[in-house]
């Protein structure tokens, strides 16, 4: 498998990515190893000492020596301590969507897979907007991406070439770059043009627990075959009115498209963007949803944060740029949420089209 993947870096993003996978940067604090761990931060440095897990990484800031740990820390230990991944069952293939553009569709794409990584969870982000924002803000060049899903879609090229590891090793991601624009076209004359992603994501099934994938705001015929990719639609909005207001228009084209297409999402969930609770407007539009969304509405909100606008400028994620910010704990919160939802028992999907809208 490593062989597998230092191919593919070679003829995909050439070496971008995996010169980051030495990152000496901390990803998880020693108490958030340990409650991934199941266990206290007193008995995981008694294991350590004792040898039953490696010593941790430091990291000198002053004179203090801080622990930290890696994603592939936590995949190892689980090894060494014979737990189970987290969620080994789980398989979820989730679209985040909203037809408004700039509510916070890529940012919080991103660091939700960065998130669901960190805890261990083998995840893939797929950028499925030619601008590319996603891409970037991960720290790749799009231009250097030989392969995007236009060769797969179109070319039948296999996904995996197109597929490029990250500086966690949790963490995959599928590049988008300018040659995306032209799909749409060249899908309109193709066979089974809006199942194309499906089908190209089932030989996907086994590898990833999550799949991510962040969609331009339009319901062009790439978003329709990434509607019918996935069970779970996510879908910011900020917290004004003009958000508000593309909810309809998106609930209504779900809707047809279950009728048209015979499809269902198994879960939507709207999760309020940009929210300051000293603003009216703000207020407001959480009331509005409230009212008439609240089948949708996560608990969690994401409140406004200036450590989303400066992680993509140092194209971080927030948990790297600063893990106590309101932006990472409020995306911790989100992947607990979402996480717990289908570790419930008795979860029914229910239709898009079924439910109260
Ligand atoms: N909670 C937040 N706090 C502060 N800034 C935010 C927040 N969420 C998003 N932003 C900022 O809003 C801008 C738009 O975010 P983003 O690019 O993720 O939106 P988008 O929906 O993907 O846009 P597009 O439709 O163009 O793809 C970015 O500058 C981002 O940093
Ligand atoms: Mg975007």
């Amino acid at each position: 498998m490593v062989f597998l993947w230092n191919f593919l870096k070679t003829i995909n993003q050439t070496g971008k990515t995996m010169e980051n996978t030495d990152s000496t940067e901390g990803i998880l604090s020693a108490q958030e190893f340990a409650s991934e761990l199941n266990i206290t931060k007193k008995t995981l440095f008694q294991y350590e000492r004792e040898g039953k897990l490696p010593p941790a990484k430091r990291h000198k800031r002053g004179k203090i020596d801080y622990r930290y740990y890696s994603a592939e820390d936590l995949v190892e230990a689980r090894k060494r301590l014979n737990l189970s991944t987290p969620f080994p069952a789980l398989r979820r293939k989730q679209l985040f969507m909203n037809l408004k553009g700039g509510v916070g569709k890529s940012v919080l794409s991103y660091n939700y897979a960065y998130a669901m990584a960190k805890r261990g969870l083998q995840t893939l982000v797929i950028d499925l907007d030619a601008q590319a924002h996603l891409t970037t803000y991960a720290g790749l060049q799009p231009e250097k991406s030989k392969f995007t899903l236009y060769h797969v879609l179109f070319e039948q090229v296999p996904i995996e070439l197109a597929i490029v590891p990250t500086k966690l090793s949790t963490l995959h991601i599928i590049p988008s770059n300018l040659n995306l624009s032209p799909l749409e076209l060249s899908l309109f004359g193709m066979h089974a043009r809006e199942y194309r992603l499906q089908r190209a994501l089932a030989s996907l099934q086994e590898k990833y627990q999550i799949v991510v994938i962040d969609a331009p705001p339009n319901l062009s015929l790439l978003n329709v075959n990434a509607i019918l990719s996935v069970q779970d639609l996510i879908v910011p909005v900020m917290a004004d009115f003009f958000s508000y207001d593309g909810l309809k228009l998106l609930f209504e084209s779900l809707a047809q498209f279950e009728r048209d297409l015979q499809y269902s999402l198994e879960n939507i969930f709207v999760v309020l963007n940009n929210y300051n609770a000293a603003e009216v407007v703000c207020q407001q539009s959480r009331r509005a949803l409230e009212t008439h969304y609240l089948d949708y509405l996560l608990k969690s909100v994401i409140r406004k944060s200036t450590a989303f606008p400066k992680s993509t400028s140092v194209q971080k994620s927030v948990f790297e740029l600063d893990p106590k910010s309101k932006a990472a704990l409020d995306i911790a919160a989100l992947t607990d949420e979402i996480l717990s939802h289908f570790t419930k028992t008795g979860h029914e999907a229910q239709s898009v089209a079924g439910r109260k809208r």
